[in-house]
């Protein structure tokens, strides 16, 4: 009897998994863009009903830490792609994208790097665009190149690089990075870029001017991560719209809403209606040709532990059913 009812409950896990979020069809059916989410190996590897949810929904995946600079070389010389080889490899069983994230960082940097001196510090961080764009070569369709490189007000946030390169590092990583894999589109990805303001300002300047030297830069990713207890950043539509205008592609390429806890009915319609924005302010855009979001279940979130007392940022709950937002963007 007990071994009837557990078949029958395993039965029904599965034809809920099966059961498509919305009638229209998933998510990525309904748009042209690439609908794309951060991934984490361990719970992909671990969770069939993580798998089944982001397989069905989404054609692109963004390695949430397995790309990142401190998880594949943490002790100089030794490397671990596992990680990042697994979802790789997984995008080309299920035929997704990926967008490589990211390549230059000061957050996630291994030790090692710290401590060099500039002459060694370009050799490394030359030989490590290299090896990561080119292990990976022909396999990412964007990079995030450089991450997170302004300070709130504009200026340049004075990491190692800034400090000991100076502000050349940036074209310098874009034209590596164009040669270990000449086919992936290279962005530079920041957040609080979303609308107009003296960041997303910075950023329009960089890009208009590493363009007119000719570096090879394809795109701005804007990762809008976003909190109800913020005001919706004004301007997101014009802002997108000019970055375009500098003749390269625009990405949502970390989006989630965070919900100051309790989580109640009118806050999650509230979430729902960041999302549209977020969504409708990318599809306004020709050039905007990507909407990831970072993860997509509450199951698994950074959010508590960056922001505490704030949570469930995602489109699907804990148990993997669509929220509002979910059904906003697909109803
Ligand atoms: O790998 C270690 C593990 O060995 C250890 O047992 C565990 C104990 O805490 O920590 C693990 O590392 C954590 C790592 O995630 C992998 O889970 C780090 O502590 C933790 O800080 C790290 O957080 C990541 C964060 O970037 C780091 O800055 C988040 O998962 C990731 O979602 C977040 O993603 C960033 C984007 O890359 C850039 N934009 C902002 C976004 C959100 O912060």
């Amino acid at each position: 009897m007990r071994t009837r009812l557990a078949v029958g409950v395993a039965v029904l896990a599965l034809l809920v998994q099966a059961a498509p979020a919305s009638a229209a069809g998933p998510l990525k059916s309904i748009t042209k863009r690439y609908v794309g989410s951060a991934v984490a190996v361990q719970h992909l590897n671990a969770e069939a009903d993580y798998r089944a949810v982001l397989t069905r929904e989404f054609d692109s995946v963004t390695p949430e830490n397995e790309m990142k600079w401190g998880t594949v070389e943490a002790v100089r010389g030794q490397y671990d792609w596992s990680g990042a080889d697994a979802i790789v490899d997984y995008a080309r069983r299920t035929g997704k994208s990926v967008r490589g994230h990211t390549l230059v960082w000061h957050s996630q940097l291994p030790d090692w790097v710290g401590g060099l001196e500039a002459r060694e510090l370009r050799k490394v961080v030359k030989n490590h665009v290299f090896t990561e764009a080119g292990r990976y070569r022909g396999k990412i369709r964007a990079w995030d190149v450089v991450n997170e490189a302004f300070n709130e007000d504009g200026t340049r946030r004075p990491t190692v690089f800034q400090e000991k390169l100076g502000d050349d590092y940036i074209a310098d990583a874009f034209r590596w990075a164009h040669q270990a894999d000449p086919k992936a589109k290279l962005y530079i990805n920041d957040y609080n870029i979303e609308g107009l303001n003296a960041k997303s300002d910075a950023t329009y300047e960089l890009v208009r001017s590493l363009k007119r030297k000719g570096v090879p830069i394809h795109g701005v990713g804007i990762q809008a991560h976003l909190s109800l207890l913020y005001g919706f950043p004004s301007g997101m539509k014009e802002n997108i719209a000019r970055f375009a205008a500098l003749g390269v592609d625009v990405a949502i390429t970390e989006a989630d809403v965070r919900i100051p806890v309790p989580v109640t009915p009118e806050k999650l319609d509230a979430q729902a209606g960041y999302f549209e924005q977020v969504w409708d302010a990318c599809h306004a855009v020709k050039r905007c040709v990507e909407f990831t979001t970072w993860g997509f279940t509450d199951r698994h979130s950074w959010v508590p532990g960056v922001f505490p007392g704030e949570d469930a940022a995602c489109l699907f709950d804990a148990e993997l059913r669509p929220k509002p937002a979910y059904t906003r963007l697909n109803p």
